[in-house]
């Protein structure tokens, strides 16, 4: 009996401490891989949607192309522009005045600095604020060769006949031969939020005073043979966007 119970005891012992020792674990299993970044992981979705399916491959490489094309759109420009040299208006158009409407701040000013570069006088039309007086004067001091002549107007008014007069008389003595109408602005939010009078000065400023100052000045055009007269401002552009006559 004792014999058993030291055999059993035995066995007993000998199994636990065969279960119990380390070399009876199995290899615990290796720790899970960190989670990759999630900027890794929108790369990867991206390229199996880009890969897998046959339309997200065309959405590849329809972004991938409007991405060159945008480039392209950028970049051939600017290499023509430099390997043509700049359009030297006053020798072409023989122009000693151009006017220039919205020119004291933007598009209008960099305009008025460029043809005065290319040796040409300007006549500034813009609001009568500080602007247009900053503007003159810093282009009077920077050419100091040639003439500047500051029209402040609110081509914005209902009655256009008050604005052109001054730029009618302004311009009496002097040959303006490159007219750009450049004055102009855009009205955001919800087209009924804005009130009528908004939207009508709007488009007077926009469209109404191009048109009365294009035509002013194209009958003084024709009757000495040359002329360029360009539309910037968005509304009038849709009818009055580059005028030329030689
Ligand atoms: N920038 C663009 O991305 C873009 C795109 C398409 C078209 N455009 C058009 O290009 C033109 C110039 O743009 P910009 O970015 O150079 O604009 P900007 O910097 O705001 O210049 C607009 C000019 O117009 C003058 N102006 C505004 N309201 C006037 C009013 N009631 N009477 C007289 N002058 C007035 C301004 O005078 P003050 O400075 O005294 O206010 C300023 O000299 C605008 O007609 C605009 O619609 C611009």
């Amino acid at each position: 009996m004792a014999s058993r119970a030291f055999a059993f005891l035995s066995a007993a012992c000998t199994v636990g401490l065969t279960l119990a020792a380390p070399w009876s674990k199995k290899a615990a299993p290796p720790p899970p891989p960190p989670p990759p970044a999630a900027a890794l992981e929108l790369v990867a979705a991206a390229l199996e949607l880009a890969w897998g399916v046959p339309w997200s491959r065309f959405a590849f490489y329809g972004c991938a192309s409007f991405g060159l094309l945008s480039l392209a759109s950028y970049l051939v420009p600017l290499v023509l522009a430099n390997l043509r040299g700049y359009n030297d208006l006053k020798r072409r158009y023989r122009a000693e005045w151009a006017c220039v409407t919205g020119a004291s701040s933007g598009i209008g000013k960099e305009l008025s600095i460029a043809l005065a570069k290319q040796g040409i006088s300007v006549v500034l039309v813009a609001l009568d604020d500080d602007l247009l007086k900053a503007t003159t004067a810093g282009l009077v001091a920077q050419f100091p060769d040639l003439q500047f002549r500051a029209v402040g107007v609110n081509l914005a008014a209902s009655d256009g006949s008050i604005y052109m007069k001054k730029i009618a008389k302004a311009t009496a003595d002097v040959h303006v031969s490159l007219l750009f109408n450049n004055a102009g602005y855009m009205m955001t939010g919800f087209f009924h939020d804005a009130p009528v009078e908004k939207h009508l000065a709007n488009v007077h400023c926009n469209a109404i005073s191009a048109l009365l100052i294009t035509h002013h000045f194209l009958n003084k055009m024709y009757a000495v043979y040359l002329s360029i007269c360009l539309s910037l401002s968005l509304s009038i552009s849709i009818y009055l966007s580059i005028y030329r006559y030689r």
